[in-house]
């Protein structure tokens, strides 16, 4: 995409009637890392995340806990949500909160403007209800209950009984959508990802649309419908609001126009929200569908998604106090292609830990860096000629910065790593055959010793930029060792798109000391 375009991306915004688990920061770091490149790209990026605090779980939650639900939910966001983000290393540019004044009335002026179009109606409706999902089920996700819930309805996804629920609400001619989602759908190829996500959706569509329930007046934890006051909005057209409203809907419309629309990476478990129910709320109220919906996997353990409700969530702390911040970034973008399901093994983690980081990558700064300490007394020393050898070495980082940019911008992370990781195995491969430590020992090759540490040197510096989005702690300080802060600047204000060029690195930098990025995990896990 053209540098200065606006970038606005979003998490989903979670429920916070609990503590997050390493699905929630598996989305969180994956959005993270696509603002921070385009960020660093020069793009106009801004990255929402939020919490969804309204609804009957939100309410469940907090009176199982003998609290009011603001007060639960101000204690959940205070004490884990946003301490998540410092967990993970999140740069986030605003966090939303459903409860925020900036939304609440927001919302109420969509929802009004939704009413005046002539989109909402009164009626009577009797369903299957899922809080654990806060919706109405379809029956193809309605299941028979086991164990002790033999006898009983049950979600699909939470195998938790379902409600019935018998009141009179407010609905949304969602049927009305159906012809115009399917033409978005056919149009913008790249408006659902990945395509088995896409091809989920246009089947479900073409099934045919019912009108959706879009208010509750059973309790009243929630927005209140602006014309009814015994009936608050539906959680779900609550939450999706979000986007519009973080960005000035209905209040700052100069912002509101600056970053809308955006992209919305989701797990596939929300996907017919985010892909169905909100491009048609947007089309209803005249406003611009978003540029795309990116669903990804689950993670799973045990062959099952892993959840609060099922008691299988692993705290991202868990990791991050073994492994750290980055490892953890790294783990979960690397090790699962993006989009699909992936398995969670303390054993794979500590595997790649060891192989990819410790030995590979960190193994590669560490020795290049001492190396130019030892033979050239930490001054970057000028290259030679270069022979094919070189040459070879300056076109994968240059391949591999261009095929990194055009995964990213295709929400390809793990294959963007990938290109990415063949300029750390040809540099490991490059020192391995030109043996500088056997150069150093005759003086008649001290021009190709030269050459070939000013190779490694370079060739580190492209990394730390390429992989700064997703590593930003051990490639700050791989930064600082280099030594090239005053002469290049800070490492986030590096070009990313001019990563791959050549040459970047002043000769005669002086390179500091380098810690091991990846140290030794003592702890066994
Ligand atoms: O659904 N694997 O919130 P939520 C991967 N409030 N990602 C996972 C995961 C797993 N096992 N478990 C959770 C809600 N996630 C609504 C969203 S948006 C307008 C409202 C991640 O707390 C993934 O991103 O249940 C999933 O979509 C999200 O957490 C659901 O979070
Ligand atoms: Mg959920």
């Amino acid at each position: 995409m053209p540098a200065g375009e606006s970038f606005y991306i979003t998490t989903p915004i979670y429920y916070p009637s609990d503590v997050p688990h390493i699905g929630h920061g598996y989305t969180t770091v994956a959005v993270d890392t696509l603002a921070r490149w385009h960020r660093q790209a020069g793009d106009d990026s801004w990255m929402l995340t939020g919490t969804d605090e309204h609804g009957q779980k939100m309410l469940r939650a907090a009176a199982a806990n003998g609290v009011t639900p603001q007060e639960w939910v101000d204690k959940l966001v205070n004490e884990s949500w946003f301490p998540l983000l410092e967990t993970l290393d999140v740069a986030n540019d605003d966090f939303i909160r459903t409860t925020q004044e900036r939304h609440e009335k927001n919302v109420q002026v969509f929802f009004q403007r939704l009413y005046d179009a002539g989109y909402i109606y009164a009626g009577e409706y009797e369903a299957l209800y899922c809080v654990g999902c806060e919706e109405f089920k379809p029956d193809s996700e309605i299941v028979d209950g086991t164990g002790p819930f033999e006898g009983l309805k049950v979600c699909a996804i939470h195998s938790k009984p379902l409600e019935l629920l018998q009141e009179k609400n407010y609905f949304f001619k969602l049927s009305e959508f159906q012809d115009r989602l399917l033409e978005l759908y056919k149009n913008e190829p790249d408006f659902v990802r990945p395509t088995s996500a896409r091809n989920e959706v246009v089947s479900f569509v073409s099934q045919g649309l019912k009108d959706l329930s879009i208010s509750r007046s059973t309790f009243d934890w929630g927005i209140t419908v602006p014309w009814d006051e015994s009936h608050v909005i539906y959680v779900w057209v609550d939450a999706l609001l979000n986007y519009a409203t973080a960005v000035g809907y209905g209040a700052d419309e100069e912002q509101f126009a600056r970053r809308w629309p955006g992209y919305h990476v989701v797990g596939k478990d929300i996907l017919r929200f985010h892909a169905v129910i909100w491009p048609a709320m947007l089309m209803a109220a005249g406003l611009d569908v978003p540029k795309g919906v990116f669903a990804h996997g689950w993670l799973l353990v045990g062959g099952e998604k892993m959840s609060k409700s099922k008691l299988t969530g692993i705290a991202p702390t868990e990791i991050t106090d073994v492994f750290g911040s980055d490892a953890y970034r790294y783990y979960f973008l690397s090790a699962i292609a993006f989009g699909q399901d992936g398995s969670f093994s303390w054993e794979d983690l500590s595997a790649r830990y060891q192989a990819e980081l410790a030995n590979g990558f960190g193994n590669l700064a560490s020795r290049t860096i001492a190396m130019v300490e030892k033979y050239f007394d930490g001054a970057v020393p000028s290259p030679g000629s270069y022979t094919e050898a070189d040459l070879a070495i300056q076109k994968v980082v240059s391949d591999a910065a261009k095929a990194a940019d055009a995964a990213v911008e295709q929400f390809r992370l793990s294959d963007a790593i990938d290109a990415i990781w063949t300029i750390v195995d040809a540099l490991n491969g490059y020192i391995t055959e030109n043996e500088p430590w056997a150069l150093a020992r005759e003086e008649s090759q001290r021009e190709r010793l030269g050459t070939v540490l000013y190779t490694c040197a370079e060739g580190l510096r492209a990394l730390a930029v390429l992989l700064s989005p997703v590593m930003p702690q051990s490639t700050g300080k791989l930064w600082s060792a280099l030594g090239v802060t005053a002469s290049l600047g800070g490492l986030q204000e590096q070009p990313l798109r001019e990563a791959g060029n050549w040459g970047v690195l002043p000769v005669g930098t002086q390179v500091g000391a380098l810690e091991p990025l990846f140290p030794r995990v003592e702890q066994t896990v």
